[in-house]
C-alpha cells in the first residue's frame, strides 16, 4: 500500500525504509483471521473505522517496529528475519493501549473513540487478549533463524512484556498516594514503557545478528540506548499529557483530572511549598476525580514552580547519556546518525 506515511510526516525520516515492510507483514497477519473480534482489531490499527469500512490511512506512530528494525540494521543484519517480531511488538504495544485506555478510563485515542468507548469493557478485553495472542504466534512461524537465537529473542519479549504489565499496575495504583518519589516514577515508568522500547531494538539487534560475527559490543550498547529512549519517550508523553495540543489526539488534562503520577504533577507535589503543598496534597488525596477549577488551579502552581522546565531538564540529562553512549558505541554512523534523529524527534515530538 502506498502513503502509509501520510499522518506520521512527522515520524524520523529512516521510518521510510521499513514502513511499508511493517505494514504489510501486520496486515498479513489478519489475512486468515475473518472472526468478528478481528473487526476491532482493524479499527484499532486504524485500517478501518468502526462500520469496518477501509481507511487509506494508519494511525499510530508504529515507532516500535521500527526501532526492531533499526536494531537488526545496527549489527549489519537480517532486517527480514526480525520482521515477525517487529509485527509481535507493535501487536503487544496496541495491546497494552487497548487495555490502557480501559485503565484510564480514556475515551479518545488518535482523535478517535477508544475501542471500549465503541464496543464496550466486556468486549475490549477479549479484543485486547486476542491481539497479545496474534503476537505470540507471529514469534511462533518457522522463522529463518537459529532455533537458539528465536529462544532468547521470545524470551526477552514475554518478560518484556510481563515488565510493562508491571508498570501499568504500578501506574494504576499510584493514582490513590501522594508521596511518590522521583525515583518510584523512574522505576514505573521504565517498567510501563521503557522495557518494550528497549526490548524492541535489543530484540532487532538479537534476531537480526550475523553469527559470524561478534556482536556483543553493539548489542550491549543498542540495550542501553533502548532504555534511554524509553525514559525520554515517556517523559515527553507525561509533557504532552498536560501541555499538548490537539496534535496528540488524546485528551489533554485528563492525566491531572484523574491523580496521574507523571512527572509534573510529581514535580509539582513534590517541590510545593507551604499553603500551596498543603492544598496540592488535599486535592490528590481525594477520592475521586478533580474538576476543571482544581485542574486549573494545579496548573497555575506548575506555572510558579517552572514545572515545563524541570521536565525539561530531565529530558536534557536522559538525552545526554543516551548521546554519549550512541556516539562511543561500535555501531555504523549511518545508524548512529538515524538514532541521533530518533532522539531529537522523541524529545519535541507533539504526536
Ligand atoms: C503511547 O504510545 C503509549 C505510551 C507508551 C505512552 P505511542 O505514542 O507510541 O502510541 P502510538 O503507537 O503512536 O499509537
Ligand atoms: C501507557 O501509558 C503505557 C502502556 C500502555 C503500557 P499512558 O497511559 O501514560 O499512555 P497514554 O497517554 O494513555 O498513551
Ligand atoms: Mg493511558
Ligand atoms: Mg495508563
Amino acid at each position: 500500500m502506498k502513503n502509509v506515511h501520510i499522518k506520521n510526516k512527522a515520524t524520523p525520516f529512516f521510518f521510510h525504509r521499513y514502513e511499508e515492510k511493517i505494514d504489510y507483514a501486520l496486515r498479513e497477519e489478519y489475512k486468515k483471521l475473518t472472526n468478528n473480534i478481528y473487526d476491532t482489531h482493524k479499527y484499532y490499527l486504524g485500517w478501518a473505522d468502526e462500520n469496518g469500512e477501509k481507511l487509506e490511512t494508519i494511525t499510530g506512530k508504529r515507532l516500535r517496529p521500527n526501532l526492531v528494525l533499526l536494531g537488526a540494521e545496527a549489527v549489519g543484519g537480517n532486517i527480514e528475519a526480525a520482521v515477525p517480531f517487529a509485527v509481535a511488538i507493535e501487536l503487544i504495544h496496541n495491546f497494552s493501549l487497548i487495555h490502557d485506555d480501559i485503565e484510564d478510563m480514556d475515551e479518545l485515542r488518535h482523535h478517535r473513540a477508544t475501542l471500549w468507548k465503541l464496543w464496550g469493557i466486556p468486549a475490549a478485553i477479549i479484543s485486547g487478549n486476542a491481539m497479545l495472542k496474534i503476537a505470540d504466534l507471529a514469534t511462533n512461524k518457522n522463522l529463518k533463524i537459529n532455533e537458539k537465537v528465536k529462544l532468547e529473542a521470545s524470551y526477552i519479549l514475554s518478560s518484556k512484556y510481563l515488565t510493562m504489565m508491571e508498570g501499568q499496575f504500578l501506574d494504576i495504583s499510584f493514582e490513590k498516594k501522594t508521596e511518590i518519589s522521583i525515583d518510584d516514577y523512574l522505576d514505573m515508568i521504565q517498567r510501563k514503557t521503557g522495557a518494550l522500547i528497549e526490548a524492541s531494538l535489543h530484540i532487532g539487534a538479537i534476531v537480526g545478528q550475523n553469527k559470524f560475527k561478534n556482536n556483543f559490543e553493539k548489542i550491549k550498547s543498542i540495550k542501553i540506548i533502548g532504555k534511554e529512549l524509553g525514559k525520554i519517550f515517556q517523559i515527553r508523553d507525561d509533557m504532552l499529557g498536560i501541555w499538548g495540543n490537539d496534535e496528540t489526539g488524546k485528551p489533554v488534562g485528563s492525566d491531572i483530572e484523574k491523580k496521574k503520577k507523571s512527572l509534573p504533577i510529581l514535580h509539582a507535589i513534590n517541590y510545593s511549598k507551604g499553603r500551596y503543598k498543603k492544598e496540592l496534597n488535599d486535592l490528590f488525596s481525594k477520592k475521586r476525580n478533580l474538576n476543571d477549577k482544581e485542574i486549573k488551579f494545579i496548573l497555575k502552581i506548575m506555572d510558579h514552580l517552572k514545572t515545563y522546565k524541570y521536565c525539561e531538564n530531565i529530558l536534557d540529562m536522559t538525552w545526554k547519556n543516551c548521546y554519549k553512549e550512541i556516539n562511543s558505541s561500535s555501531i555504523d554512523e549511518n545508524i548512529k546518525s538515524d538514532l541521533r534523529d530518533l532522539g531529537k524527534f522523541l524529545l519535541i515530538r507533539n504526536i
